[in-house]
């Protein structure tokens, strides 16, 4: 299948690059070995090598190297200001690194698209539901090709019903799913998540993390999720980093088959070994 390379920036590096040691932590039963990642021929593979990344003169991200192969899906948690959004950013290319490589592949044919979606929905007050999830596909095609396409999103989040709707019209929890429907509607080989469930009630949090996993499970792209929520994190991702002063401090694999059972003894141990290495860091300045 022909390999299409996006760079970023231009000269980024494609190979793959061996993770630094980092430590790991055990599964109460038995080691948690690296899970077998979903195959997946949609999704983009990140490598990042020795990124670096100063805002006025204060350094934020230093001598961080990771890889995450294409459709595997990654919780990236840390205390506040540690710099998690500033990764997602730079990964995202919406930021540029002041040093190191970030290289982005793919095996799709067509180059797939990277998308965001933030804690707040950013929908458009002034353009119906459909419009708003539209609007994910960018320029171009016609206006009932791109009706249609926003359609079959807005099915996806179980929203076909709002597709008339202004957004001041729905809940919080529907808002996040319109915003989530925008998101995908280009079928992204990526997708960034920056503690999107985070302003939602707990019930509508554990519905929607379903949903994401439902969604991720079907379409194959690669997930990055950054949570202040660790129980999330065990509950969705194959992999958890913890982000700690730039740098990640721990690289965890969470060997628990799907789907997972809330309540499992083996998250829950793994939740708390997280927790315990989060209230052990020194608070970012
Ligand atoms: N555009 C910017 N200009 C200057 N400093 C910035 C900029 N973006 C981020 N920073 C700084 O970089 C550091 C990391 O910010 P970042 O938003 O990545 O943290 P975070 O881990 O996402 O925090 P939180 O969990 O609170 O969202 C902070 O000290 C922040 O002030
Ligand atoms: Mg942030």
């Amino acid at each position: 299948m022909l390999a299409t390379a996006l760079r970023v920036p231009e000269d980024a590096a494609t190979r793959e690059v061996a993770p630094r040691e980092v430590p790991s932590l055990k599964a109460p039963a038995a080691p948690l070995a690296r899970p077998e990642t979903p195959r997946s021929a949609t999704g983009i593979g990140v490598t990042i090598r020795d990124l670096k990344k100063d805002f006025d003169g204060h350094t934020v991200i230093e001598g961080l190297d990771l890889h995450i192969p294409a459709g595997q899906f990654v919780a990236v948690v840390g205390r506040s200001g540690c710099g998690k959004s500033t990764l997602l950013r730079l990964i995202l290319g919406l930021e540029s690194p002041s040093a190191g490589r970030i290289g982005l592949e793919s095996q799709a044919v067509r180059t797939p698209t990277k998308r965001i979606m933030f804690q707040e929905p950013r929908l458009l007050p002034w353009a119906r539901v459909v419009d708003n999830v539209a609007v994910g596909l960018g320029e171009g095609g016609t206006r009932a090709d791109r009706r249609a396409k926003a359609q079959t999103a807005l099915a996806e989040v179980g929203l076909t019903e709002k597709a008339g709707n202004w957004p001041a019209t729905l809940s919080g929890g529907q808002r996040q799913r319109v915003a989530l429907a925008r998101a995908l509607v280009s079928h992204p080989g990526l997708l960034a998540l920056d503690e999107p469930l985070g302003a939602l009630d707990a019930l509508t949090r554990i519905d929607m993390q379903a949903m994401i996993e439902r969604i991720w499970q079907a379409q194959g792209f690669t997930a990055i999720l950054v949570t202040h929520d660790v129980a999330e994190a065990v509950a969705l991702a194959d992999r958890i980093l913890v982000v700690e002063a730039g740098r990640i401090a721990l690289d965890v694999s969470v060997d628990v088959p799907r789907p997972r059972r809330r309540g499992d003894a083996d998250l829950a141990a793994l939740e708390g070994r997280i927790l315990d290495h989060l209230l052990s860091e020194r608070a970012p300045a």
